[in-house]
């Protein structure tokens, strides 16, 4: 299988202000935040930017956010960070105000590799996400749609908790709906929903991209190595210093420790080993 290419080391990457366009709340406990960062608009979809959220004790340190989209049309360059509100950090960052700044380092991190996408035109793209999960495969379908057909499979806990399902229509991707309580698309778990799709297509050509919890990762990885599909995994590790120095964001392959911050945060799935 092919293996994920030489990761750039992310500390060269520019820190910089980036001005708040727009911080809106899109449902309940969940904001989009728009930013005029110019330099950040040759992000890779799945690299991710730490942001300085405040000064005080439980905000000092940088918290990492993924690009929901990347936006280069004509002179607008501007990046979106889709967001869950789950604790102090996010929390203020919730209440930042349109025309303030944030501190920001980015883009770090490998991103996504969608280099085969350009040359297998006929290739099926499966993304494949659980909750917030979802804000890093907006780009990564905006991205794909035009290299060939993107299936996009949004699985939460209920129906509020589904997001972005209008934004992967308008790249035209097919998009698939689970929830576990059956308020909206199918009941069940949105992995039931990957296996019945893959027991329909020819594994070969489909490719698995996947961000969301632990236990959701996991599953897909064991779907796709049954199958023989090549499959990329985002992890959202928890993150401290973001630049491969504290170790706290260490995860075993089979190539021994990797950080998420340096090595990551997108890893093949045959590499990781699961707890
Ligand atoms: C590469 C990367 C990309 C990310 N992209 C996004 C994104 O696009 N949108 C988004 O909403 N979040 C994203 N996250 C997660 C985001 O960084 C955390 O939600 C944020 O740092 C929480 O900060 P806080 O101060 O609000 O909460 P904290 O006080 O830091 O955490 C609150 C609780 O959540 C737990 N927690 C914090 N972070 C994580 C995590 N990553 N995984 C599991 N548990 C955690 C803590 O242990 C604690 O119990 C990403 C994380 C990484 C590593
Ligand atoms: S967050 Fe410190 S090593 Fe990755």
């Amino acid at each position: 299988m092919k293996q994920m290419p030489t990761h750039k080391k992310n500390r060269p990457s520019s820190k910089k202000k980036a001005i708040i366009l727009n911080n809106v709340k899109v449902a309940d406990g969940y904001f989009k935040l728009s930013l005029d960062a110019p330099w950040m608009a040759q992000a890779r979809p799945g690299q991710f930017m730490q942001v300085k959220i405040g000064d005080d004790f439980k905000t000092l340190l940088r918290k990492p956010f993924g690009f929901h989209r990347i936006i280069k049309s004509g002179d607008r360059k501007l990046v979106e960070i889709l967001y869950k509100v789950i604790g102090p950090g996010t929390e203020a960052l919730s209440k930042k105000n349109s025309r303030g700044s944030l501190d920001i380092i980015g883009p770090l991190g490998n991103g996504f590799d969608v280099s085969t996408a350009k040359t297998r035109r006929q290739a099926t793209h499966i993304l494949v996400a659980g909750g917030i999960g979802v804000a890093p495969l907006v780009a990564l379908a905006e991205t794909l749609a035009p290299k060939g057909k993107v299936y996009a499979l949004i699985g939460a806990s209920t129906r509020s908790h589904i997001l972005c399902e209008k934004e992967f229509k308008d790249c035209g991707a097919e998009t698939l709906v689970t929830t576990e309580d059956g308020s909206k698309g199918k009941k069940g778990l949105i992995t039931d929903c990957l296996k019945a799709l893959l027991s329909t297509m020819n594994h070969q050509l489909s490719t698995i991209y996947a961000c969301g919890p632990k236990a959701m990762l996991k599953e897909v990885s064991r779907l796709s190595k049954k199958k023989g599909s090549p499959c990329q995994i985002l992890l959202e590790e928890y993150m401290a210093c973001g630049v491969g120095v504290c170790l706290g964001c260490a995860v075993m392959t089979k190539e021994g420790y990797k950080m998420v911050c340096e090595d990551g945060p997108v890893f093949e799935a045959s590499e990781v080993i699961w707890a």
